[in-house]
């Protein structure tokens, strides 16, 4: 911490007079839980096309036209989504909660760790893999993030081809009306989930932590926008630089597992 020891004062000084700060997550702050993010060096979309990919109909065809590329890389996502725990940085943005100097988080990760975490006001605008929809009536269920990707992986590993079939063979049976149920997770083109309740937090919060986000998805990257513009003071946590220059206050160039655990200690170490 020492060589940023004025920048964690600073936003310990600011959070600790927060009434209602709020936290805009991306895939940094997971990458110390292990799951590696989408646009760093090696990042997933270095290995899969997200054109390709980020669509159902992309991915099906994806499979079909080349799944001896894209099974190795789900098999190895599956793994990383299999090892992974809440670190230190999600924990650390529950004790904010439990502090009661931070009010909602809002994540555009689909892994359920902030959740797994503690976070209680949650807005997950890109949804949930481990939470199940049914295309036919609505119904949702979670399912348990460790064994869900064991099976899927199980199954994976079982096909003797990869095509809409067997890609529809890995879905859940919806317990309701008998459909097939997908992961409720928001794929390009769309809607996001939350929006209101995400803009509503990012309008009220006094302080907005930007964590681990590089920025460039919209409307996600919008909340600290409209947070700065509606008078928050915006803490950035992002070892590289992002697309928040202009609006942060104060900008921490370290990883959020590191410096939000120091913020915390030294927010109680002042009470
Ligand atoms: N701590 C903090 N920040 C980190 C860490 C870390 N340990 N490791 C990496 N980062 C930063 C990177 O510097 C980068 O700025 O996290 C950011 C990750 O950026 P992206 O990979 O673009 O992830 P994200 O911003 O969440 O992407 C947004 O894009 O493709 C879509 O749906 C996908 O939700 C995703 C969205």
């Amino acid at each position: 911490m020492g060589k940023w020891k004025n920048e964690i004062e600073a936003a310990v000084s600011i959070l600790s007079k927060a009434k209602s700060a709020c936290a805009s997550s991306g895939a940094g702050i997971s990458e110390e839980s292990g799951i590696p993010t989408f646009r760093d060096p090696g990042g997933i979309w270095e290995e899969i096309n997200p054109i390709e990919a980020g669509t159902a109909r992309g991915l099906v065809n994806a499979l079909e036209k080349n799944a001896e590329k894209i099974i190795p890389i789900f098999l190895k996502m599956l793994g990383s989504f299999e090892q992974a725990e809440p670190n230190p940085g999600h924990t650390a943005l529950f004790d904010l909660e439990k502090m009661g100097i931070l009010k909602t988080v809002i994540t555009q990760n689909v892994d359920n760790l902030h959740k797994e975490a503690g976070t209680s006001d949650l807005i997950e605008v890109h949804g949930n893999l481990f939470r199940m929809v049914c295309l036919r009536c609505g119904w949702q269920k979670m399912v348990d993030r460790k064994s869900f990707v064991r099976s899927v992986r199980d199954k994976l590993k079982s096909f003797t081809a990869y095509d809409f079939n067997s890609l529809i063979s890995l879905a859940d049976v919806c317990d309701q009306c008998d459909s097939i149920m997908r992961p409720d997770v928001v794929m390009f083109g769309e809607a996001v989930k939350g929006l209101r309740r995400a803009f509503n937090a990012s309008l009220n919060s006094d302080v907005m932590l930007v964590l681990g986000t590089s920025g460039v998805v919209y409307p996600a990257a919008s909340f600290p926008i409209e947070a700065k513009k509606a008078g928050a003071r915006i803490i950035v946590i992002n070892p590289s630089e992002n697309g928040f220059q202009n609006y942060t206050d104060v900008y921490i160039p370290m990883k959020t597992g590191e410096a939000l655990p120091i913020i915390v200690e030294k927010i109680r170490d002042n009470q």
